[in-house]
């Protein structure tokens, strides 16, 4: 079975949600799915992963060290190749699924276009955004198991 891995930073809950939106979106494509807080997640979570979906709401116009860090400590997980989604809520400059996107491109994840923002907390319809980019991703990966 396809497996997406979704992981988040998330200081109220608010990229969480989009998160496990995407989870529920891949699952209803017969993907194995989860979301993982990044400081729970682990390099062989990522190895083991068919698509990787990465999101951070933004600080001071920015990711958070530790999560650029763990991006950057990626391009040892043999991700190179795979489709990814970056995504993220944020407040009012929103910068951060952007520099993610640039910084998965940088180790070679496929990264679908646009990049998922969401103001605040997610509304209905921002969720079923969100799922519809699991669903999307799911999609990407039997595609290229098929190749
Ligand atoms: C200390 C601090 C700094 C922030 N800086 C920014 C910022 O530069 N740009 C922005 O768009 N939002 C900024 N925000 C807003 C958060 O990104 C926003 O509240 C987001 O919904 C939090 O999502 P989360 O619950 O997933 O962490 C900031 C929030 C805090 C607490």
């Amino acid at each position: 079975m396809p497996k997406v891995v979704v992981v988040y930073l998330s200081t109220s809950g608010n990229t969480k949600a989009m998160a496990e939106a995407i989870v529920e979106g891949a699952k209803s494509r017969n993907a194995e799915a989860e979301a993982f807080n990044f400081h729970e997640a682990k390099l062989d979570h990522i190895k083991s992963a068919d698509a990787i979906a990465i999101g951070s709401s933004t600080f001071h116009y920015k990711i958070l060290p530790p999560m650029e860090k763990f991006i950057d400590n990626l391009k040892d997980a043999n991700v190179s190749g795979k489709p990814g989604a970056a995504f993220g809520s944020y407040g009012w400059s929103g910068e951060a699924p952007g520099l993610i996107a640039e910084k998965m491109r940088e180790i070679g994840i496929k990264v679908i276009d646009p990049v998922l923002r969401v103001q605040y907390a997610p509304a209905e319809k921002d969720l079923e955004e969100a799922k519809r980019l699991g669903k999307d991703l799911a999609e990407k990966v039997k595609k290229n198991l098929k190749k």
